[in-house]
């Protein structure tokens, strides 16, 4: 795997699903790990202790990624811990899936406020950061601002926006050296998708028939190339959106 030996690194949403994984890759690797949650202390402290076990470095810290001085409490504390962030994974989300007629103001506010507002507040907090060299920003997006498929407008819309964010904040601060990339993840069996009822539903097959490495993914499938794009391997990579989805588009 690529190395992020001595790197400091947050990752939004690690608690559970593809954020834990992406999480522990990154730790396999070298970094030094804030494992941020919002609700669920229990399951971040479980994926700290299953870093610490394999001798890593990692910490959990409570933050709502959509609120401001939250965030700019996660990078003092993680600072504190372990000096400037110079890895930030935008993972944290939130999604419901409905039919036009069932988006609400409500819903409108959470998705936005978590998956795009969330994703500016961190990415201004790491750019505000003086004392930072060469950076990483990896944006979890979806394979479903590629598919687009039905009932999911309000969602793939906040993470359509995530995507030109990314190539944008790659404009802006690649002057300095801080690289900013989006992965779209394909569908994944874990907690959030679960607790949808996603997991031996029709809709799963329909996307594992339309997935050429035909299965579903796992939060295993991400964290190393998350890992290589916060590497300097990934050092002349950047404003990219790149599919990991299994081939399904
Ligand atoms: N799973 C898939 O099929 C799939 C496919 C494409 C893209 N994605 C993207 O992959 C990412 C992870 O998805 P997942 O399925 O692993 O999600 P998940 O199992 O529902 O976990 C979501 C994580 O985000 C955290 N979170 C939610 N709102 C937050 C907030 N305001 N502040 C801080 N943390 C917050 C949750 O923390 P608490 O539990 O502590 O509240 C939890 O750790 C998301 O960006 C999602 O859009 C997922």
């Amino acid at each position: 795997m690529s190395s992020n030996n001595a790197r400091t690194a947050i990752v939004t949403g690690a608690s559970k699903g593809l954020g834990a994984g992406i999480a522990k890759a990154l730790a396999e690797s070298g970094a030094a790990v804030v494992v941020n949650y919002r609700a669920d202390a229990r399951g971040a402290e479980r994926v700290v202790a299953d870093i610490t076990a394999k001798g890593g470095r990692a910490i959990a810290v409570q933050a709502d990624v959509a609120d401001g001085d939250d965030v700019r409490r996660l990078f003092a504390r993680a600072r504190e811990a372990y000096g400037p962030v110079e890895v930030l994974v935008n993972n944290a989300a939130v999604a419901a899936f409905a039919p036009l007629s069932g988006i609400t103001e409500d819903e409108f506010q959470r998705e936005m406020t978590t998956n795009l507002l969330g994703t500016i507040l961190t990415t201004q907090s790491l750019a505000a950061q003086e004392d930072i060299g060469a950076a990483s920003i990896i944006n979890v997006s979806t394979a479903g601002t590629v598919s687009h498929p039905p009932y999911t407008a309000l969602y793939v819309a906040s993470k359509s926006a995530v995507n030109a964010f990314t190539i944008v904040a790659a404009k802006e601060l690649g002057p300095r050296g801080i690289r900013v990339n989006a992965i779209m993840p394909g569908p994944s069996d874990t907690e959030g998708t679960r607790a949808m009822g996603y997991a031996g539903s029709d809709q799963e097959a329909q996307a594992i028939a339309a997935t050429p490495l035909g299965r579903t993914g796992t939060p295993d499938d991400y964290g190393p190339l998350v890992a290589f794009l916060a590497s300097d391997d990934a050092r002349w990579i950047t404003g990219d959106v790149i599919l990991a989805s299994g081939g399904m588009r």
